[in-house]
C-alpha cells in the first residue's frame, strides 16, 4: 500500500520504517527540514536499537523516503498515519497544535479517498475533531480512524513487528478494511472497535501500567519498613496469571515522554468531567512520593546532603534510550542538588543540558570518574553496563561506601562484600 507517514518523532519514524520493512511504500513527513535533510543523508535523529539499519535498507529498497512537503506525501497516499507529538499543555491536557496542524495540511493535499490514522496518543473525541478539519479542506471522501501506538522505547522497532495486538478504531468497514490489510503481516489479534473506545484504550493501557508499577512500589516501601523482600513478593504475586509478572519490578517509579504525559491527561479530562479517577491520582502522587523517598534514605545515610559528592550513574528514564524526559535520575539529581549535594553523573548515551536539569551538572566519561572522591554513588538508570561494574575500583575511586541501587541491578552480598553499605529499593537497610 502507498503510506504517509506525518511527523518524524520516535513514533511516525519507527512506524513509517517499519511499516516500509512490512513491504508498503512509505514517505516521512515532516516540518522540520533540519531533521528530514539529516534523514535524506542517512542521520537518525534518536537512539533506538535497529532503527537505523531498518532505515538505511528500506531507502536502499527504494520503500522509504523523507520531504517536508505535504504535497509530496499525501496526493497518493492511501492510508496516512498522524504520528506529531501531543506534550502536555500546562493545563496538563495534550496540546493538540501539532494534530490540528498536520489535519488541516492533510486536508488541503487529499487527491482520492484516504483513510487518515491517528498514531499519537489523542484524547477521547479527536478522531471527530479531525474529521471537521479535514472536511472544511477537501471535497475527497475520506475517513478518520484511531490506530494508537504501542510501541516502547528501546525496544520499538521490536513491539512494532512484533505486537501483542493492533487496535482500530473505526466507523467505517471501508477504513477497517484498509487498517486490516495495512497490518495483515502483522501476526496478532486486531481489535476492532470505535473510535473513542480506541482513543481510550490507549490512555488506559498507559494508566494501568502506571498504576501496577506505583502498587509495587508502595508495597517495596513497605519492605523496607517490614524487613520482606520485594523481589520475592513480585514473584509471588506475579506468577499467578491473574496478575502475571510483568511491570512488577520497584525501583524509582516511572518516567518518560509518555505515562507522566498520558497519565495526567487522563486524570485531567476525568477532573473536568466531574469525574475524578481517585486510583490513577493515587498512582501519581505515589510516583512523585517514591522518588522523595530515595533521596530521604540517601540524606539519612549520609547524615547531611550538605556538601557531600555524589555520582549518579545514569540520567535516561530507562536503558536502551537516550531519553531523559521526566527522567527520575534528573529528579533525583535535582533534588541532591536542592539539598547542597555536589552531583556528577554518567550515562552511556544520556545528556541532559543545564536548563533541563536547573543548574550546570558535570558529565564523567565512565562511571569511575563520576565516583572519584564520592561519598555515595547512586544508580539511576538500568543499563546493563550498571549490572557488570567492577565494584571493588568503583569503592577505591570514592572517598565514602554508600551505594544506592535505586533499580535494584546489583547482589547485596557482593556490594558488601566489596566494602560498601549497600541500599537497594524494597529491603530495609543495614545501618
Ligand atoms: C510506554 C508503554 O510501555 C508502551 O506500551 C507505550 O506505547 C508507550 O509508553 C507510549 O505511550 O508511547 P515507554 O514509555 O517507552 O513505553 O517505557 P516503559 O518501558 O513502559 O517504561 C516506563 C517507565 O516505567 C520507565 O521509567 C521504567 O523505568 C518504569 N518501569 C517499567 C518500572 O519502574 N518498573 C517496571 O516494572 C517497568
Amino acid at each position: 500500500m502507498n503510506v504517509a507517514v506525518v511527523g518524524t518523532g520516535y513514533v511516525g519514524l519507527v512506524s513509517g520504517s517499519c511499516l516500509a520493512e512490512l513491504g508498503h511504500q512509505v514517505t516521512c513527513v515532516d516540518v522540520d527540514v533540519e531533521k528530514i535533510a539529516g534523514l535524506n543523508n542517512g542521520v537518525i535523529p534518536i537512539y533506538e536499537p535497529g532503527l537505523e539499519e531498518l532505515v538505511k535498507r528500506n531507502v536502499g529498497y527504494g520503500r522509504l523516503r523523507f520531504t517536508t512537503s505535504y504535497q509530496e506525501a499525501i496526493p497518493d497516499a492511501e492510508v496516512v498515519s498522524i504520528a506529531v507529538g501531543t506534550p502536555s499543555a500546562e493545563d496538563g491536557t495534550a496540546d493538540m497544535k501539532y494534530v490540528k496542524a498536520a489535519a488541516e495540511e492533510i486536508g488541503k493535499n487529499l487527491s482520492d479517498y484516504t483513510v487518515i490514522a491517528t498514531k499519537s496518543t489523542v484524547p477521547v473525541g479527536t478522531a471527530e475533531m479531525i474529521t471537521e478539519i479535514v472536511k472544511a479542506n477537501t471535497d475527497c471522501e475520506f475517513d478518520v480512524v484511531s490506530n494508537p501506538e504501542t510501541l516502547r522505547e528501546g525496544h520499538a522497532v521490536y513491539d512494532f513487528l512484533h505486537p501483542s495486538r493492533v487496535i482500530i478504531g473505526s466507523s467505517s468497514p471501508r477504513a477497517t478494511d484498509f487498517m486490516v490489510h495495512l497490518f495483515a503481516y502483522l501476526d496478532c489479534p486486531k481489535v476492532v472497535t470505535d473510535p473513542r473506545s480506541a482513543e481510550l484504550t490507549k490512555y488506559a493501557a498507559n494508566a494501568f501500567l502506571a498504576t501496577k508499577i506505583s502498587f509495587i512500589n508502595e508495597i517495596a516501601h513497605l519492605c523496607e519498613e517490614v524487613g520482606a523482600s520485594v523481589e520475592d513478593v513480585a514473584k509471588g504475586i506475579g506468577l499467578d496469571p491473574r496478575i502475571g509478572k510483568d511491570f512488577l519490578h520497584a525501583g524509582l517509579g516511572w518516567g518518560g515522554s509518555c505515562f507522566p504525559k498520558d497519565v495526567l491527561a487522563l486524570s485531567t479530562l476525568a477532573a473536568s468531567l466531574d469525574y475524578p479517577l481517585p486510583i490513577v491520582n493515587a498512582a501519581i502522587k505515589t510516583n512523585v512520593h517514591t522518588r522523595e523517598r530515595v533521596v530521604s534514605r540517601l540524606e539519612k545515610a549520609l547524615g547531611s546532603c550538605a556538601g557531600k559528592k555524589i555520582a549518579v550513574l545514569g540520567l535516561a528514564f530507562k536503558d536502551n534510550t537516550d531519553d531523559t524526559r521526566e527522567s527520575a535520575a534528573v529528579a533525583i539529581i535535582r533534588e541532591l542538588h536542592n539539598r547542597g549535594a555536589e552531583v556528577r553523573a554518567y550515562d552511556p548515551i544520556a545528556n541532559v543540558t543545564s536548563e533541563h536539569v536547573g543548574f550546570d551538572l558535570e558529565h564523567s566519561a565512565d562511571p569511575y570518574s563520576a565516583a572519584e572522591g564520592a561519598e555515595a554513588v547512586v544508580i539511576a538508570t538500568e543499563w546493563d553496563e550498571f549490572r557488570n561494574l567492577d565494584l571493588q575500583r568503583l569503592k577505591k575511586a570514592m572517598s565514602g561506601d554508600i551505594l544506592f541501587d535505586g533499580r535494584n541491578l546489583l547482589s547485596q552480598e557482593e556490594a558488601e562484600r566489596s566494602g560498601f553499605r549497600y541500599f537497594r529499593v524494597g529491603r530495609k537497610s543495614k545501618m
